[in-house]
C-alpha cells in the first residue's frame, strides 16, 4: 500500500553509518543468496569492506534517511570507469551501480528512485555518458523498479551448467 512521501535527505555516506550498512547490505546479499545460490551465500560484511569502499576514489556511496532520524534506511553504491583501452572498443566513462537497496519497510516510497538520481548526478559530474548495473534473473522488484526509471537491456549473459 502507498504511503506519502517521506521527508528524505540523501547525503554522502561515512564511517559512523557501518551498522545501518550492514543491516542493508544483508538484505541485499540475503535476496541475492535466495535467488542465486549458485553464486551467492549470506556472510556477514566486515567493517574494514565498509572503510574501504568508503576510502575508493573512483567511487561514491550516498545514503537516505528520514528525517528527523539520522539512521540511513537506503543505500547505493557507485563506481566510475572508463571502456578499455582497446582498438574494437568506443572509449566511453560509464558509472556502474553495485549496490542499491532500501529497508524493506520503507520500500515504495521513492526512496530507491531518489538514490538512483543522486548516484546519476555524481556519475554525470564525473564525466560518465550512461550508467550500467546487473540485476539477476528472479529479481522482480529489481526489474520493476529499474524499467520504471527507463533502464533497458543492454546485453544478456547465458549461462548452463555442465
Ligand atoms: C529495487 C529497490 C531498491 C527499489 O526501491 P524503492 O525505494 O522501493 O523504489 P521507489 O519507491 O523509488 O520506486 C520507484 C518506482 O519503481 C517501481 N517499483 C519499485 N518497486 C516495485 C515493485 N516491487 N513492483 C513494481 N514496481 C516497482 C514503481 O513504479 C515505483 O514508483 P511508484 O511506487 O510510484 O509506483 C528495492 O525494492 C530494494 O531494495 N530491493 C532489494 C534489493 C535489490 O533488489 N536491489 C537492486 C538490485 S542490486
Amino acid at each position: 500500500m502507498k504511503t506519502d512521501p517521506p521527508a528524505l535527505r540523501v547525503r554522502r555516506a561515512r564511517r559512523q553509518d557501518w551498522p545501518a550498512a550492514r543491516s542493508l547490505l544483508a538484505e541485499v546479499d540475503d535476496l541475492h543468496a535466495r535467488i542465486a545460490p549458485d553464486y551467492f551465500r549470506p556472510a556477514a560484511r566486515v567493517e574494514s569492506e565498509w572503510h574501504r569502499l568508503l576510502d575508493d576514489a573512483t567511487g561514491a556511496i550516498f545514503v537516505a534517511e528520514v528525517m528527523p532520524s539520522d539512521r540511513a534506511v537506503g543505500i547505493v553504491v557507485a563506481r566510475i570507469y572508463d571502456t578499455p583501452d582497446n582498438p574494437t572498443m568506443v572509449r566511453r566513462r560509464r558509472g556502474h551501480v553495485e549496490t542499491l537497496v532500501v529497508a524493506a519497510e520503507q520500500r515504495r516510497r521513492g526512496i530507491g528512485r531518489q538514490l538512483m538520481g543522486e548516484s546519476v548526478a555524481w556519475a554525470r559530474a564525473q564525466g560518465a555518458v550512461e550508467v550500467v548495473l546487473t540485476t539477476w534473473a528472479g529479481n522482480r522488484e529489481a526489474d520493476a523498479f529499474y524499467e520504471k526509471l527507463g533502464y533497458r537491456i543492454l546485453s544478456r549473459v547465458l549461462h548452463a551448467d555442465i
